[in-house]
This record gives C-alpha cells, structure tokens and sequence, in this order.
C-alpha cells in the first residue's frame, strides 16, 4: 500500500476497548496505520504499544496529539471526557474518531459541526455496527418493502455490571445504560427505517447506589411505526433485534458486539408460528471494527461519507435527551 493512502493514527488511552478490540482490528485495516498509543502513565502506554506491536508511546495525552506524524486520533476515553478532547485534538490539527456516545448534550455537537467547518478536519462517531453488511442489508430489506409494509421492531441489550469502579456506573463519567446501550438500539432504528422518531416514551430504574439508570424500557414513536426497546447494565447478557412487517419478520442475533469469528445470518420468518424460522442469508466473518478504521481514514483520503457524522450524532443525541426527559416526567416527550 502506497503511504499516500494510508493514515497514520493515534491512540488516546490504554482503554479496554481500544487494547482488545477495536486497535487489533484497525491495525488489519487497508488504510489505516497505528503509529502511538497515549496514557496518563508511560509505562502503561509502553506496555501496551509493546503487546500490540504500535511503535510510539506517550506518557500524556498532550505529547500524542502534538506529535507531528499523527493525522488522525482515535479516542476510547470515558464519556465525559470525549468533548474536551475533540476539541483539544481539533485544535492540535488532527482529524478525530471518537467512541459513543460522541458527546453528552446536543448542544456540544453543534459546537463540534463549527470545529468541524472551521478546521476542515473531520470528527466522526464510533458506531461500528452502521459499518456491518449485514445490518446495510436489514436497511435495504426494510425499505424496500420485503417484509410488507413495516409495523414495529424490538430489541433487547443487555450485561451484568455491579462494579462500582467501572467508567459506566460513573454519573459523573456519564455513565448509565441509556449512554452505554441505549444508544445503539436507536442509531439502528434510524438507520434501517431512515427516519427520525417523532417522540420517546421511557420508564427508568436507576441504581440506587450509583444513580445510573441501570434498566430503560423506551417506545420511540417513528412516523412508520413504534419501535420498543429494553436496555440493561442488570441483567443476564443478551442481545437480538427484530423488526416486523405486515407479512414477514426479521431477527438479527448478536446485532451489536457481532462476532468477527463466524458468518453471521439474518432469519426471516414468514408468518407459520410453528414453523422454525428459515435462515435466509448468510454473511461472511468481517470485523466492523477494522471496516470503520478505514472507512474514517477512506473519508480522510478521499472524501468519501462517513455513517457516524456529526448529524447523525446530533440527531441519536436528541433522542437519547427526549428519553431521559421522558422518563423523569412521566409523558410522551416530543424528540
Ligand atoms: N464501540 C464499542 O464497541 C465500545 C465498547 C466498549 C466501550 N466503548 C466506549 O469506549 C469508551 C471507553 O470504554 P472502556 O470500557 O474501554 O473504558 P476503560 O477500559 O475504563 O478505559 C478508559 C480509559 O480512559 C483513560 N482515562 C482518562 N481519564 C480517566 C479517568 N478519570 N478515569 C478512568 N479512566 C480514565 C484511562 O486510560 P489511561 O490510564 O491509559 O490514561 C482508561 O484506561 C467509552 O466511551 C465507551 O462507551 C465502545
């Protein structure tokens, strides 16, 4: 590969999902080149870039974002710190893909969209899962009318998390499972139905140690139908996705931590209850992390769309916003 088409990135923290799955598969990418790993502590950042094979390690966030070599900066930080550092790193001259959720009120996104214009630099969404063939299918097949005309879908996510030390039980972090998950059943809503829901209905149970909301149960009201959604960091792990028309339905298993191991498939049952759904199409193994690394650096390079944009953020944002709102007051809150 020509160096011209590959992007040099930098990493901001030895976080977790950036050491186990999301640099590893970056790393695999066409486009893409990790050249340094920061942590608040050298050894840890040194650790890490020596167990994963990147070349440069910074014992500050500061000293990575003002190397020179550096274009781009990928950022697993926790929630709350995700805004301060877009901007730092836009202000240092990089272009910056950060984890969801991207920002924690609407309002910083519009903040973000006048960076973005000002710099010519790009801010993108870690959304990997718009990045799955297989879910760019599910959209195809919803909108063009395969399942008959579309009446409602369901999702359930789900996981275990009583450790009080962890980021996402944090409401100071920005915590809470509505930050955490909540936000991936309704960026998959807005992307298969192509539409944005007109308004949220929520109930909400908080942890009364933490005071994050530990179980959400939201309907979003969609101008083509009601999608409803249960969301958990309590509960057994589980995660599926459903989404019913007037003759067919489809299940999508495993719809957002995918496995990039095995070929996945998506089930579509044809209305006999009784009938074991039949599997209707088969994807090949892919890791929609290492098809967003080059998808962020393609739109680098070439210009080309990127699916977690600042709109669209903005947009997951407001509904997220209207979920909250709803369940603190009891009613329907217009999104
Ligand atoms: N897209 C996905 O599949 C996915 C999956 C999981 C998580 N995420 C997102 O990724 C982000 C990180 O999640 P994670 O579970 O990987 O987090 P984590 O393991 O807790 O790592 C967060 C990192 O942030 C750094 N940090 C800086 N200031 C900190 C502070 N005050 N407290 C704690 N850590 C601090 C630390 O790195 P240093 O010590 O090296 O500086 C720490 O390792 C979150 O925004 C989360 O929503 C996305």
């Amino acid at each position: 590969m020509n160096q011209n088409e590959t992007i040099n990135w930098g990493v901001l923290s030895t976080a977790k999902i950036g050491r186990e799955k999301v640099i590893p598969a970056m790393q695999s990418g066409e486009h893409t080149h990790i050249q340094a790993i920061a942590s608040r502590n050298y050894e840890k950042a040194r650790e890490a870039a020596d167990l994963l094979g990147i070349p440069d390690a910074y014992g500050s966030y500061e000293e990575l974002i003002a190397a020179p070599g550096i274009q781009a900066v990928y950022i697993p930080l926790p929630n709350h710190l995700h805004y301060p550092w877009i901007k730092k790193c836009i202000q240092a001259g990089k272009h910056v893909l950060c984890e969801k959720p991207l920002v924690l009120e609407s309002a910083q996104v519009r903040e973000l969209k006048a960076l973005q214009k000002e710099s010519g630099l790009l801010i993108g969404e870690a959304f990997m899962v718009l990045h799955q063939t297989r879910w760019q299918r599910v959209r195809e097949l919803v909108q063009s009318g395969s399942l008959g005309k579309f009446v409602s879908a369901h999702s359930i996510f789900s996981y275990y998390n009583g450790d009080k030390d962890n980021i996402r039980n944090s409401l100071e972090y920005g915590g809470g499972g509505i930050n955490d998950i909540g936000c991936y059943p309704t960026v998959l809503s807005r992307f298969v139905l192509g539409e944005e829901p007109v308004r949220a209905a929520a109930f909400v149970e908080k942890d009364p140690d933490f005071g994050t909301d530990r179980l959400a149960s939201v309907v979003l009201d969609y101008p083509s139908g009601p999608v409803t959604f249960t969301i958990s960091t309590q509960m057994v792990p589980y995660q599926y996705f459903q989404f019913f028309g007037t003759e067919k339905m489809i299940e999508v298993n495993i719809p957002f931590n995918t496995p990039d191991f095995r070929a996945m498939s998506i089930r579509v049952n044809s209305g006999d209850v009784h009938e074991l759904p039949q599997i209707a199409e088969s994807f090949a193994p892919e890791n929609h992390y290492t098809k967003q690394g080059d998808a962020f650096s393609r739109s680098i390079l070439y210009g080309e769309a990127f699916a977690g944009s600042l709109d669209n953020a903005e947009k997951n944002q407001k509904v997220l916003e209207a979920i909250v709102k709803s369940a603190k007051e009891g009613t329907w809150v217009n999104v």
